[in-house]
């Protein structure tokens, strides 16, 4: 078998052990003669399941009790919604960052519940780079401060969250960079992410939010649309997704073996500095964001030469290098370096861009 050197922007690469241990598992789920995905999720078996992987993503992300751990469904982009229909009072005010394609869908769709306040934006400059502190406009009286930490299509990543107002929680859509480096959950009211990056298969939604906030949504908001409906059934309500949420918990278990968010990062780091520093070698490769903005889950980088990017995406194809096309905003190329990115894909990576300089440069 040939794994191939996913570089997809998600659903993404999983750790191949984790595949291993499901392909085992796939049939018999520890001597239940039924595949997970058979199990009731009423059954105490699928409940050990369930709890076993929020048990372990709040160990690796030391999320505290303040926060309940909710596994929904509807990606990111139902989030765009429930955030403000969950935190956006009558009358009140949400202020947006905009990094981004996905931080401006996420403020026009709350733009359809009430009153939004760009407080920062850096599209005038194609999203190149994360707005400063200064640059930030804060209203002290807003419901809520949504940003986006990691811009996938941008390859731009926050180093530091924002420092909202006092009695302002901070909201962050973290699709694309939850469980790689650690996060100060303490700072935020509500972190959401779709898993298909970095936490397992497309399905489940991982939102982590502050009990406290849980009381603020509107009495008649119908219940699917309530985190406090899903935060007082444990995720039950209604049919979770058994299967991804099992998955999830083996990609945590995984984490955990390679030591953690902390290690993690590091690794994540390495991945990243390894690439960048071919990019920035010399000017056949361009890196597309501003260096000290840079991305360490979404490479994006551009030939000097665009008219050789078709070929060299071409060649990568047959060479075993999956998903590297840019987005079309972007255009070139973007390489995703999500947790399950191997350090060995990401040197592979580098020599067939330096053996494609040598025979086109
Ligand atoms: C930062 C970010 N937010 C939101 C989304 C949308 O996620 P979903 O497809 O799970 O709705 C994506 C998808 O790539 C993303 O990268």
């Amino acid at each position: 078998m040939t794994r191939a050197h996913n570089f997809g922007a998600g659903p993404a690469a999983l750790p191949l052990s984790v595949l291993e241990e499901a392909r085992r598992e796939l049939l018999d789920w520890r001597g239940t003669g039924m595949s997970v995905m058979e199990l009731s999720h009423r059954s105490p078996v699928y409940e050990g399941i369930q709890e076993e992987a929020e048990r372990s993503l709040r160990q690796l992300l030391a999320i505290p009790e303040s926060h309940a751990v909710l596994f929904l469904q509807g990606g990111a982009s139902l989030q765009f919604t429930m955030v403000p229909l969950n935190l956006l009072r009558t009358g009140g005010s949400a202020d947006y960052v905009l990094t981004g394609a996905w931080s401006k869908k996420a403020a026009a769709e709350a733009r359809r519940q009430g009153t939004v306040r760009i407080a920062g934006s850096t599209e005038a400059e194609s999203f190149r780079r994360i707005p400063r502190a200064e640059e930030l406009d804060l209203d002290p009286g807003a419901d809520y401060l949504h940003f986006t930490t990691n811009n996938t299509i941008f390859g731009t990543q926050w180093r530091r969250e924002p420092a909202a107002p006092e009695r302002v929680p901070l909201v962050a859509d973290m699709s694309s960079d939850l469980l790689s480096r650690p996060v100060a959950i303490d700072r935020y009211g509500l972190i959401y992410a779709g898993a298909q990056k970095n936490l397992g298969p497309a399905g489940v939604t991982v939102v982590v939010v502050e009990r406290d906030l849980l009381g603020r949504a509107p009495e008649g908001l119908a219940t699917m649309l309530a985190y406090r409906a899903h935060a007082a059934e444990r995720s039950m309500y209604n049919t979770p997704p058994t299967w991804a949420i099992y998955l999830l918990g083996r990609v945590c278990a995984w984490v955990a073996a390679l030591g953690g968010a902390a290690a993690m990062a590091e690794r994540n780091e390495q991945k990243a500095a390894l690439l960048y520093q071919r990019i920035d070698r010399n000017d056949f490769y361009r890196g597309t964001a501003e260096p000290a903005c840079r991305s360490r889950m979404n490479v994006t980088f551009r030939l000097a030469d665009e008219g050789l990017e078709r070929e060299l995406l071409a060649e990568a194809e047959r060479a075993g290098f999956v998903g590297l096309k840019g987005h079309r905003s972007v255009g070139g190329m973007r390489a995703s370096l999500y947790n399950a990115v191997e350090p060995a894909s990401v040197a592979a990576l580098v020599d067939f861009l330096d053996d494609f300089e040598r025979r086109r440069g």
